[in-house]
């Protein structure tokens, strides 16, 4: 049994600390990309408090298909270079959103979501994935948040 939660009233750096040590024990050793996905999907909807959606598109075959999330059903294929999640893709940069309807191109999967973080996975350079996060707050991603989503990022860069 894994029974893994943030410490009560925690500022986001250590939170982040905690969802990371968390990520690393449970994929380490395990081969298996899905169920590393799956459970670290499971932690940041544990973790990141005030979330509606948090989850993994892979890049199949030069598009993002929707990976394991906590969420609601979300749109399954999103081309590279469209909606947020394209845009992290085709740039392989993090999206911090404070507004999702300002931002030209946003796909609304879930019409609850007003701001959203996406960091790219990367692989010896090559986006293999993003990290997606919505929440119903605007403004609800800071750069604490982004350094902590890559942070997170590059431990599943071979884990995934
Ligand atoms: N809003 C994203 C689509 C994915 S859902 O939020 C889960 C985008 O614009 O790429």
């Amino acid at each position: 049994m894994f029974d893994f939660a943030p410490a009560p009233n925690a500022a986001k750096p250590a939170i982040y600390a905690q969802l990371c040590e968390a990520a690393e024990a449970i994929t380490a050793g395990e081969p298996d990309a899905v169920a590393n996905m799956a459970n670290v999907a499971a932690l940041l909807g544990e973790f990141v408090a005030d979330c509606n959606w948090a989850g993994f598109y892979r890049m199949v075959e030069g598009e993002l298909v929707l990976g394991p999330f906590c969420g609601r059903p979300a749109c399954i294929r999103i081309p590279v270079g469209r909606g947020v999640c394209g845009a992290a893709a085709a740039e392989g940069r993090s999206q911090l959103v404070k507004d999702v309807h300002a931002f030209p191109g946003h796909i609304a999967c879930d019409a609850r979501s007003r701001s959203e973080l996406v960091v790219p996975v990367l692989r010896d350079g090559v986006v293999v994935a993003v990290i997606d996060l919505d929440s119903p707050t605007p403004a609800r991603f800071d750069a604490e948040d982004r350094a902590g989503i890559e942070t997170l990022a590059a431990l599943l860069s071979d884990r995934i």
